[in-house]
């Protein structure tokens, strides 16, 4: 435990996603919307993050596991976001410092300003600071009303704000310090005689106004970070912003993007210095990818790991594979997940491969299954292999040794193997072992009808 705790509300349903899965876990740049502000706060030091989880509880929760900084509280009627946070009493202990209360649904949140909200909360020893910013549109936040000296007097949501009130540009981020002994001696007596018959949390910047307790508002000028999404024309907004931030970043470290606004890249995502990476491009989970790669348009990528000098062609899709160095791939060629390709390898276009190991500059350049198999080095694959795997009740392996040449039109017929310089002639079916050095050929002899086309004139 620190002096810093973070309190997170995500007990509500998020009703204007019209969705069957809970606001918080719906996934923005490639994770739950909730572990957005979770890092800020954690990167700002918090310690304990309470989680007030209500809605799909069990669900949120399962997302928490092995996470132990963060202990769940439950809200089990969501009755407004005072008495949220007064459901986090019990598992913050004897907690005594600054809570950070902070919103599930505001993603774009930086840590950097939570930083510096703290920092000015403790400056200025006050009771409770609110985060605030001026909006040209403030519909649908709280407003933040001050006096004529300009303090704090109170916080009034749009549903209870007066027009004048509503005219108001500086609005309540959600978010706040708040020190643990105002906070706790203060909750309980909330009301709900409002607009819409809620605890609101924001209540208590009047409690501190009266009492003469200092409540404070720091304003901030990247409106942006403080978003919060409810429905899902913002969430797409508030992915277009991180993607940009995340973009950026990429940018700065020596990745080019053709064209940033189109380029889709998860947060977590590494890539190395000279890489190019054209439009369209989706690149998820935990993938890293070396220097120099050069990434054509509509590739989908998830879950690889890729070496330097990597060419993956247009229209590839990539799932859970590891490639070492200057490998290439596609054009519209298929890699489902757990397969491994050496150096130089060479996989063309409408190619599909699944769980296979590729030695070092072997090649399958068009129109080819390779699935369960484990292939040499210098292998070259004809167009038109397939490695029948399946029985229809078990998948079978097919090995390949070194410097196998599989002419064009075979099928492999698993388990089967092919010895180390073996030649399989085009359309053979190989159904047995292939000797190494050996020459596999099995084909109906060929038949030639002469004068075919006259008789089926007549
Ligand atoms: C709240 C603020 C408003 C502020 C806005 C910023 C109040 C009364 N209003 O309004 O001043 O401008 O956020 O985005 O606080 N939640 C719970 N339990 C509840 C109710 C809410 O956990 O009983 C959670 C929600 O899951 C959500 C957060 O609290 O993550 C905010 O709730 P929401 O209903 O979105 O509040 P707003 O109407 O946006
Ligand atoms: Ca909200």
């Amino acid at each position: 435990m620190t002096d810093i705790a973070a309190i997170v509300l995500a007990a509500g349903k998020g009703t204007r996603m019209k969705s069957g899965l809970v606001k918080v876990l719906h996934p923005i740049a490639g994770r739950p919307m909730i572990d957005w502000p979770l890092e800020a706060a954690r990167a700002a030091g918090a310690l304990p993050i309470v989680m007030i989880v209500g809605h799909q509880a069990d669900e949120v929760r399962k997302r928490f596991e092995g996470q132990p900084d963060i202990r769940c509280a439950l809200q089990a009627e969501q009755l407004g976001t005072g008495h949220a946070v007064a459901c986090a009493a019990e598992a913050l202990g004897g907690f005594s410092g600054t809570a950070l209360i902070l919103c599930g649904d505001t993603p774009l949140l930086r840590s950097a300003t939570l930083s510096k909200l703290l920092a000015f909360h403790r400056s200025q020893a006050a009771s409770v600071t609110v985060l605030t910013a001026c909006m040209d549109n403030p519909h649908g936040y709280g407003r933040v009303v001050r006096d004529g000296e300009g303090r704090v007097l109170r916080i009034v949501e749009q549903k209870d704000a007066t027009p004048e009130e509503q005219a108001v540009r500086e609005i309540n981020s959600g978010i706040y310090c708040m020190e643990s002994d105002f906070l706790f001696a203060n909750i309980g007596s909330l009301g709900n005689s409002n607009a819409q018959n809620e605890f609101y949390l924001t209540d208590l910047v009047a409690m501190a106004a009266e009492q003469g307790a200092s409540c404070l508002a720091m304003a901030i000028d990247d409106c942006d970070e403080i978003m919060g999404v409810n429905d899902r024309a913002q969430l797409a907004e508030a992915a277009r912003i991180l993607r940009r931030r995340i973009n950026r970043e990429l940018m700065l470290s020596g990745v080019s993007l053709v064209d940033p606004d189109h380029s889709y890249i998860d947060q977590g995502v590494v890539i190395g210095p000279d890489t190019v990476i054209h439009p369209n491009c989706s690149i998820t989970g935990r993938t890293i990818i070396g220097n120099g790669c050069l990434i054509e348009s509509g590739v989908s990528i998830s879950g690889c790991r890729m070496g330097d000098g990597c060419h993956i062609k247009a229209g590839s899709v990539l799932e859970d594979s590891e490639l070492f160095n200057s490998v290439s791939v596609g054009p519209m060629a298929h890699l489902r997940p757990g397969n491994v390709l050496k150096d130089r390898v060479k996989i063309g276009n409408f190619v599909e491969t699944k769980k296979i190991v590729m030695g070092e500059g072997s090649k399958a350049s068009h129109l080819t299954y390779l699935g369960d198999a484990e292939i040499g080095r210098d292998v070259n694959i004809g167009c038109g292999t397939i490695t029948c795997n399946y029985d229809g009740v078990n998948k079978h392996r097919t090995v390949i040794g070194d410097n196998v040449f599989i002419g064009s039109d075979v099928q492999l017929v698993a388990p089967v193997t092919v010895g180390q310089n073996a030649l399989v002639a085009a359309g053979t079916t190989v159904t047995r072992d292939v000797p190494a050095e050996a020459l596999a050929i099995s084909r109906v002899p060929q038949v030639n009808k002469e004068r075919w086309w006259r008789r089926k004139k007549k």
